[in-house]
C-alpha cells in the first residue's frame, strides 16, 4: 500500500523493522488501567469518552467514536478532498481498512448552517476521523482530518487525546507521525499537544509534477505526560 502523504513507517520500529519476525507486545502498566475504565475493551474503539478532558462543546453536539467502514468511505471522501490539496483517495482508506487499521470517525450534531452536506442517516455530522497503525510498541498516525466546517473547535485535540489513550491501552509507548513542512496549522496542532520534530524526510510529498515536498517526522512520548495543554 503506498499511500501519497504517509509511508509505511516513519521510522524503523526499535528492535526490528516491520519484515522481522513478530514480537511479543511489552505489557505497559496503562494497559491495567486503561482495562478498568468503564466501557473499555483493549483494542476496541470507542474510547471511554468520560476519561477524555472533552470540548466544551461536546456534550451538546452528542459526539460519539465509530468505527470507520467501507459504507462510510463516500463520506469520508467528501471530507478529504475538501480538507487537503493532496487527499487520500478511498483506495487508501480501503487499504487501510483491509490492514485491519484503527480507523475512527468522530461524529456529532452540527449547529443550523453550519454544515454544507446533509447529515449520516443516525442525523449527526462526521466531525472528523483518523487512521492509525500500530506498531511493536509505538502507534503511527496515518492520517488525522476535522471536517472544515468544524475546525478550531478542538476536535484534533480530542482525537489526539483518545489516540493517546488508545494507544497506551495497546502498550504503545510513542505515536509517530510525518507533516508536510509546509502544513502550518498541523504542525502548530501536533507541536502544542507535546510532539516534538525529530527529523525531516527530503522529498517525502507530491507537491505538483515536478516538485515534491519535505515531510517533518515527530514523534510524542506516551510513557511519561500525555502532552496536552
Ligand atoms: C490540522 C487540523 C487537524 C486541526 O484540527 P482542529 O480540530 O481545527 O484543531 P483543534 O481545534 O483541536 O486545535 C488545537 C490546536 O491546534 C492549533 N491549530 C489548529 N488549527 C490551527 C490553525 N489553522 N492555525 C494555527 N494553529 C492551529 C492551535 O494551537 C489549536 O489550539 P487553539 O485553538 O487553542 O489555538 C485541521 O486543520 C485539519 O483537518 N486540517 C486539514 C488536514 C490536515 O492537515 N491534517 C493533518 C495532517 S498531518
Amino acid at each position: 500500500m503506498k499511500h501519497p502523504r504517509a509511508g509505511l513507517c516513519p521510522s524503523a520500529p526499535p528492535g526490528g523493522d516491520a519484515s522481522g519476525p513478530a514480537k511479543p507486545v511489552p505489557r505497559h502498566p496503562s494497559m491495567d488501567a486503561a482495562a478498568t475504565l468503564p466501557g473499555w475493551t483493549a483494542g476496541l474503539w470507542p474510547a471511554p469518552m468520560d476519561t477524555l478532558p472533552v470540548p466544551l462543546e461536546a456534550e451538546a453536539r452528542a459526539i460519539a467514536f465509530m468505527p470507520m467502514t467501507e459504507a462510510d468511505l463516500d463520506a469520508v471522501h467528501a471530507v478529504e478532498t475538501s480538507a487537503y490539496g493532496h487527499p487520500w483517495s478511498p483506495r487508501h482508506f480501503r487499504d487501510s481498512l483491509q490492514a485491519g487499521y484503527p480507523a475512527v470517525m468522530l461524529i456529532g450534531e452540527a449547529h443550523v448552517g453550519e454544515s454544507p452536506w446533509p447529515p449520516r442517516p443516525d442525523g449527526r455530522w462526521l466531525l472528523g476521523y483518523l487512521v492509525a497503525m500500530p506498531g511493536v510498541d509505538e502507534v503511527h498516525l496515518l492520517n488525522l482530518t476535522v471536517n472544515p466546517p468544524h475546525q478550531r473547535q478542538g476536535w484534533a485535540r480530542f482525537m489526539l487525546d483518545a489516540l493517546a489513550l488508545w494507544s497506551r491501552g495497546q502498550g504503545a509507548r510513542s505515536l509517530w507521525l510525518e507533516v508536510r513542512q509546509s502544513n502550518a496549522p498541523a504542525r502548530r496542532l501536533y507541536e502544542r499537544y507535546g510532539f516534538r520534530e525529530v527529523g525531516v524526510r527530503r522529498g517525502y510529498y507530491p507537491l505538483s509534477a515536478l516538485q515534491r515536498e519535505d515531510a517533518v517526522v515527530m514523534q510524542l512520548g506516551l510513557d511519561g505526560t500525555q502532552g496536552t495543554e
